[in-house]
């Protein structure tokens, strides 16, 4: 058995996980094979998950608790982030986790999972956490399902974890939300995504409220903008059926990278405590601006990778990808200028971008400040404009730095931008746990801080819808980029209006 780690023991103890089911609908997805399970077996093998937990997968596939296993036995040796695979802890994870075959449509499913709820009531104390990894399709007749099969209460805690996409558009996701709250309370829905659980993200809380001396900085008399970047170099590996129907605008701004921005631009909460961060998240959602339809051809750039090469490679472009269109008008890159209407960030531009196949996989969030306010060192000594940068590093190398203007050794006083460096890997000499870890244990442990709630969904929605709808009626150019590049040149544009330039991570 490998060593525990003695901080995420200390955190265990604090937050206390109770024994419970965990039922994964959508058990031979993609997401169950490469995250979640994943996930469940490290909490196993870091004496995270108690030793009552039980895992059922469905889905409508029958095969046997012992194909199952098999299959995700060889997923989690694949997917597992770092590559250290115990027989042991996974001879001991398998023998609670249990394939349940059944059609969702089908109320006999549910009696049959009622059954197996109740028999191991008496270890789990009749806590159940129910994970929504199927099609979006399919959530609404799950809850109700387990609604009519009277599972959604019962002698522990009833909760629901719900996968993004939430809702196709701010209707749909109203809508979806009604029909969770009819079943469930709202306390009990816990709304996923995975981008709050990345350790980076939440310890941009911790490096804004934890330390005295960024917080009065962090404003618009400082700043000078800010960029999010979400770069990937994959295409769409497979999921090319959902992703020709989401595309990037609703795949990563609508949620992943607004709630960054959040994070990012939200005032301190006065506590730490779900309810009051969550809060703070939504009311910053609720400042963006919502983009008028005037301002969206210029303040927003929608794109499509044609084909390209990176390396000695040749890369296909999305329309030629498996299951899309030949003629598909899906944005696989999407960047837009955003303003918070508040006191601390009126006028202050906010640019989002990501895409698919970019140069490289990346991201990052840079915090440009203002210049100083008068070049005393002369024209010809490097001042540049802004030069102090924070970088604030998502992935893949996890850390933040700070660029700052510095003297170049020798005669004369020249200036050479240089950087103070924070790494994770190297600070902590720990692994960070998955964002997927961090979010099960938190929803096993009914800690909802880093979940997000219907209204936060819906503001965000709020401010992605109108830039969604002008986007499905416009005829687009597509393809505008070359797979490996970093975009269309359109992206560039929309910066140099505000005299500003995307930085090169
Ligand atoms: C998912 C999107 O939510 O996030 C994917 O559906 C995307 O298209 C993924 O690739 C990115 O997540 P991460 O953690 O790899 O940055």
């Amino acid at each position: 058995m490998p060593e525990t780690n003695p901080y995420l023991d200390a955190m265990r103890l604090e937050r206390g996980v109770p024994p419970c089911v965990i039922v994964i609908f959508g058990a031979n997805g993609d997401l169950t094979k490469r995250k979640l399970i994943p996930a469940l077996y490290r909490l196993a093998m870091e004496r995270r998950l108690p030793p009552e937990c039980v895992i059922y997968g469905n889905s409508r596939t029958p095969i046997t608790d012992e194909d199952y296993r098999g299959k995700m036995k060889a997923a989690t040796r694949q997917f597992l982030e770092q590559s250290d695979f115990d027989e042991e802890v996974w001879a001991d994870f398998e023998r609670r986790l249990y394939y349940l075959p059944g059609d969702l449509s089908d109320p006999e499913f549910y009696a049959t999972l009622g059954a197996r709820l109740k028999e191991s009531e008496t270890t789990t104390g009749g806590n159940v956490l129910f994970y929504l990894s199927t099609q979006p399709s399919h959530y609404v007749p799950v809850v109700q399902g387990l609604g009519a099969a009277g599972l959604a209460r019962g002698k522990g805690w009833r909760r629901v974890v719900v996968e993004k996409p939430f809702g196709h558009n701010l209707e749909s996701a109203g809508s979806l939300n009604r029909e969770l709250q009819k079943v469930f309370p709202e306390r009990e829905i816990y709304r996923i995504d995975h981008y709050l659980g990345k350790e980076t993200v939440q310890n941009v809380l911790a490096f804004r409220f934890a330390n005295g001396i960024f917080e009065p900085l962090w404003n618009r008399r400082y700043i000078n903008h800010v960029q999010i970047t979400a770069a990937e170099s994959i295409g769409v590996e497979g999921r090319g059926e959902y992703y020709q129907q989401s595309g990037a605008l609703r795949d990563m701004i609508q949620n992943h990278l607004l709630q960054v921005m959040a994070t990012i631009a939200m005032e301190p909460s006065a506590v730490f405590e779900p309810s009051s961060v969550r809060d703070e998240r939504a009311k910053l959602l609720r400042s963006i601006r919502v983009p008028k339809s005037g301002e969206i051809d210029v303040d927003t750039v929608a794109g499509q990778y044609g084909p390209g090469r990176v390396g000695t490679s040749d890369l296909a472009g999305f329309r030629h990808e498996p299951g899309v269109h030949p003629e598909a008008r899906t944005d696989t890159y999407a960047a837009a200028t955003f303003f918070v209407d508040n006191w601390r960030w009126a006028g202050v531009p906010f640019y989002i971008r990501t895409g698919k196949r970019l140069a490289k996989r990346i991201t990052d969030i840079a915090i440009h400040f203002n210049s100083a306010p008068l070049a005393i060192f002369g024209d010809g000594a490097g001042q540049v404009a802004g030069p102090n940068l924070l970088v604030i590093r998502i992935q893949p190398e996890e850390g933040i730095s700070l660029r700052f203007l510095s003297k170049n050794p020798g005669a004369g006083m020249r200036l050479r931008p240089v950087s103070m460096d924070f790494q994770y890997g190297s600070s902590f000499g720990v692994r960070t746990p998955t964002a997927y870890e961090t979010l099960l244990e938190d929803a096993m442990a009914g800690d909802a801080t880093l979940y997000t709630r219907q209204d936060m969904v819906e503001a965000s929605w709020q401010v992605v819808q109108p830039i969604a709808d002008h986007w499905d009626e416009a005829k687009y150019n597509f393809p505008n980029y070359d797979a490996g590049s970093w975009g269309p040149q359109a992206s560039d544009a929309m910066l140099a209006r505000r005299g500003h330039v995307w930085r090169v991570p």
